[in-house]
């Protein structure tokens, strides 16, 4: 992808030019019928699992070969998108063996967060377990279960989410968007730069690792070290390899070590022995405990072992990524496509931030537009469609009674492109989350969705501002913009 960036100040006057807005369809008819029972969480007859309606579902492949005709798995948010028009706010779909019931109503949503016991369980990553198992390290926030996933997490949560210990992190984050916003200046060639995708994943890695391990390891220099692209095709290889073994049961491929398992496990051994050689590194430096530091703060505050923080700040790693770098993409992309939004928000940046000086986090608090911004990004065009969780205990939502153990699909994308709960779905509209008499005010269930998944934003507002402050991205920045009207419809 090419990408034509420039400099904010010098290109007011694009302003001036005719907006590129979303392609406009009609709205369509929802099935969902909002009921007042959904949100209590009680049916006064509720019906079983085989009462729900769903697509084909043919022996052993089930849903699979309709799913592969409609685009396959990379355009699965978009079958998700049309079976919930066709079936309602529930629908049951089975992939091979996975068998699922999907949601896609903010009532269902709030009904079962309100029962959700205190230790939600999400789809098992069995390929991560098993690597784990072999080696004897321990697991991370993305694979933990129960009352050990909740006593890591609350190590964690106080120093990544709590507004007071982010602002901590300003000099970090800012010092890399810096180094980005460089970065872009020499990589463009006459105002285009090639891939633009890939300096973001840069900086978002750059970013994480700083913070993490209080390492730089140069990715946004013109010449990047050896064991820093060793590192970072490590998570690419370990990300890219792990979805077939979640299709496929990941013993057989264990058993016959094959070489999807095998690039698997070495991809994980590199990325533990790096994450490992400057934890301690780091530990060492400051044992002092005179000056703060992230993960130091972390392990002598909490109880945790060693290799708990090993396992738990590689998870952070490689849950940082790619869910940053993509939503920057997207976030650019809408503001590209949608120069009043962009201007607005630029205008609020230079309100709140004085002349010449570096955003930071007390200023963030006071842009409300910037956090419309990200969440109407988030919605128009999510970098995570769907999350899941496995029932723990029987549950009724809606008309339906689900067995302890079913997995739901909570199909975020799909709620937020339904007319019935936002007005216009397709178009940018960030004001929709600032409008006072607005549906999705943050009581509401609405919005409930989406605030479960912003767990980390205190840090990625930042992260924005800072670019967003420097560069202008205008619309003809994106060649590829005929294309992505189709990956929003
Ligand atoms: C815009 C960027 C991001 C998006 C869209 C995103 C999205 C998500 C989603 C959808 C979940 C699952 C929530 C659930 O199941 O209820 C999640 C969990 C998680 N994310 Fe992110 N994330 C982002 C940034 C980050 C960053 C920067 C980090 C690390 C510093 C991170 C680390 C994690 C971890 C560790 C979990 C598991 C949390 C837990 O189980 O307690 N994410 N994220």
């Amino acid at each position: 992808m090419r990408v034509h960036i420039q400099k904010g100040p010098q290109i007011l006057e694009l302003l001036k030019k005719k907006s590129v807005g979303l392609q406009h369809c009609k709205p369509t008819s929802s099935v969902c019928v909002l009921d007042s029972k959904d949100a209590a969480g009680s049916a006064p007859c509720a019906h079983s699992l085989d009462s729900i309606p769903g697509p084909t579902n043919w022996p052993l492949f089930g849903s699979l070969i309709e799913l592969l005709r409609k685009g396959g798995l990379k355009r699965q948010h978009e079958a998700l998108i049309h079976y919930h028009k066709k079936f309602g706010k529930i629908f049951q779909m089975k992939l091979g063996s996975f068998e699922s019931v999907h949601i896609g109503a903010p009532c269902l949503l709030e009904a079962l967060y309100r029962k959700e016991g205190n230790y939600p369980q999400r789809l098992e990553i069995k390929p991560w377990k098993a690597y784990r198992d072999m080696r004897d390290e321990a697991y991370g926030l993305l694979i933990l279960e129960g009352k050990d996933w909740q006593r890591v997490r609350s190590a964690f949560q106080q120093k990544l989410m709590k507004p007071t210990e982010v602002i901590k992190l300003d000099g970090k984050i800012n010092e890399v968007s810096a180094d980005l916003i460089k970065r872009i200046g020499r990589a463009q060639v006459n105002g285009k730069i090639d891939d633009l995708y890939f300096e973001l994943n840069k900086w978002s890695f750059e970013t994480i690792c700083y913070v993490l391990y209080d390492k730089r390891f140069g990715l946004l220099q013109d010449t990047i070290s050896e064991e820093a692209m060793d590192f970072i095709t490590a998570v690419k290889t370990m990300m890219s390899t792990f979805g077939l073994m979640m299709v496929t049961p990941v013993e057989l491929h264990k058993t016959f070590n094959t070489k999807t398992w095998q690039d698997h496990t070495a991809a994980w051994d590199r990325i533990f022995s790096t994450a490992k050689l400057y934890i301690d590194k780091n530990l060492k430096r400051h044992s002092s405990g005179n000056s703060e530091n992230f993960l130091c703060d972390i392990y002598h505050q909490s109880h945790l072992t060693k290799k708990e923080l090993y396992a738990a700040t590689t998870e952070l790693q490689v849950g940082g990524v790619e869910t940053t770098a993509n939503s920057m993409l997207w976030v650019i992309f809408n503001l590209s496509r949608n120069p009043c939004a962009q201007a607005k928000l630029l205008k609020e940046i230079q309100d709140v931030v004085p002349a010449g000086e570096t955003p930071r986090a007390e200023h963030i608090k006071n842009m409300p537009y910037l956090k419309a911004c990200l969440k109407e990004s988030m919605r128009v065009s999510p970098s995570v469609p769907f999350t899941s969780r496995t029932l723990d205990k029987d549950t009724v939502l809606g008309d339906y009674t689900l067995s302890k153990g079913t997995v739901l699909m909570i199909n975020s994308q799909a709620i937020g492109s339904n007319e019935e709960y936002f007005d216009n779905s397709k178009q940018f509209r960030p004001e929709r989350w600032l409008e006072e008499k607005s549906s999705i005010n943050p009581s509401n269930s609405v919005s409930a969705g989406y605030y479960a998944s912003m767990r980390s934003w205190p840090q990625i507002r930042s992260r924005w501002t800072r670019c967003i402050q420097e560069l202008w991205f205008p619309v003809e920045s994106f060649p590829w913009l005929s294309s992505a009207d189709e990956i929003l419809t």
